[in-house]
């Protein structure tokens, strides 16, 4: 590899240009948080989603970059490698948001690593290899559940039907959304489904925001990501009975409410660990009929359970069902599991590219694991696969007050150019 390569690729990542980008897509969706800040809620396979990708799409064409589209809704920009036949490389991360979001989770990804192949190019940087940025469908799997659709399609993880019965809020099935979505997108050519009709990547890279506090508190430039925990997503549903408020005895009651409060006590007591390693979080909670002078007669609510170790994830996990119907005393009980991600530790090949680079460039660097679930979990089993991360203000992420300054991010872009550089030349 030409030494000289990955010093001029990494002297034309635009600081500038890669942040005007980042707040451009932010105005699509944009929203305002607590005490003003600037968030995002831009929800998978939504007309907001669809004029953020012909953002992109416009910029890696201005750049020389060909779009395709998979089955799934996965959009790619292809950079040509310089000899036919080689696997790419593929960097990217995710365009949706949650629906009180930051403006740089997941998006900062995906304009990374157009920012790194943008300069590679510019710099006049050819690459054996081809390197392809990927915006992967429904990372946040908050309309639509679980997240990840789009990569665990890509992997082969799950065929690419399986949610199509997955309803959002408003009834509208993932399998309409997607449909509708695609016939949007009919000019932009169609690809193959990743490893499923396709060819394994090379390796791949997804840049991110940290959205934890290690970075910033311990004045770290870089983190290299070493792995990524494992989650389970869990729905529950609770049935019992409707009944007037005023008039139903108590003791005669199916209350829904309550009996998920019992199951949410039980829980904790399951999920206890004076570690604090473990992450247990319900957050989403709808009552019918929703009245305060109706008992409630169902009520469905969400798990999302994390750890690194794959067997406290699968014997607490598998404990939650038993744990509920213990707890309940009216209710009937459906538990399904929605989501089920392996703990991941990432591949030498990135993790030490990432080192290399970071070392190059004279940023700090550290080895940090990752709290959040990412598309990168997905392709380990496909290739070597690894992640950068650059600190998050606060820690704070799935908020508007999420940020990472310019420079910060601009940080993050060279060391992926330089990684990119790398990999596509070996
Ligand atoms: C991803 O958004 C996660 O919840 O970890
Ligand atoms: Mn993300
Ligand atoms: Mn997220």
């Amino acid at each position: 590899m030409n030494t000289n390569v990955a010093p001029n690729a990494v002297a034309a990542v635009s600081e500038a240009r890669q942040w005007d980008r980042l707040m451009e897509l932010a105005t699509l969706g944009a929203i305002t948080g607590a005490d003003g800040a600037p968030g995002v809620n831009r929800q998978a396979l939504t007309a907001l989603d669809r004029q953020a990708r012909r953002l992109l799409i416009g910029w890696g064409a201005a750049a020389g970059l060909k779009a395709s589209v998979d089955v799934l809704g996965n959009l790619f920009l292809r950079h040509e490698g310089t000899e036919a036949g080689l696997a790419p490389v593929v960097s990217g991360s995710h365009m949706d948001s949650q629906p009180a979001g930051g403006r740089f989770d997941g998006i900062w990804g995906v304009v990374a690593a157009l920012e790194a192949v943008q300069a590679l190019r510019e710099a006049g940087v050819a690459t054996r290899r081809p390197i392809e940025i990927v915006a992967w469908t429904n990372e946040e799997g908050s309309r639509f559940a679980p997240g990840c659709m789009g990569s665990m399609a890509y992997a082969g993880y799950r065929p690419p039907e399986t949610w199509d019965d997955v309803a959002d809020a408003e009834g509208i099935r993932f399998g309409d959304a997607l449909r509708e979505h695609l016939a949007e997108e009919t000019d932009i050519p169609h690809r193959g489904l990743g490893v499923v009709e396709g060819p394994r990547p090379h390796a791949y890279v997804e840049a991110h925001i940290e959205q934890g506090p290690i970075l910033e508190a311990e004045g770290i430039d870089i983190g290299i990501v070493t792995g990524i925990q494992g989650s389970r997503w869990f729905l529950v549903e609770l049935t019992g009975a409707s009944a007037h408020a005023g008039t139903a005895p108590v003791s005669t009651r199916r209350d829904a409410v309550q009996d998920m409060v019992r199951a949410i006590n039980a829980l904790n007591a399951l999920m206890a660990d004076p570690t604090d390693v473990l992450r247990f979080t319900v957050a989403s909670i709808e009552v019918k009929p929703n009245s305060s002078n109706s008992v409630a007669e169902t009520v469905k609510f969400t798990i999302d359970f994390r750890h690194p170790d794959a067997a406290v994830l699968r014997e607490r996990g598998d404990a939650i069902e038993a744990t509920i119907k213990g707890a309940v005393k009216t209710c009937e009980v459906k538990l399904t599991e929605r989501f089920n991600a392996d703990p991941v530790t990432f591949a030498p090949q990135v993790t030490e590219a990432v080192a290399r680079a970071a070392a190059a460039q004279g940023l700090s660097a550290k080895r940090i694991p990752s709290g959040a679930f990412h598309d990168a979990q997905f392709m380990v089993p496909l290739c070597p696969s690894g992640m950068i991360f650059v600190p998050s203000r606060d820690g704070i992420s799935h908020n508007p007050a999420e940020y990472s300054s310019p420079e910060q991010l601009a940080r993050g872009a060279r060391v992926l150019a330089q990684v990119l550089a790398e990999l596509a030349n070996s």
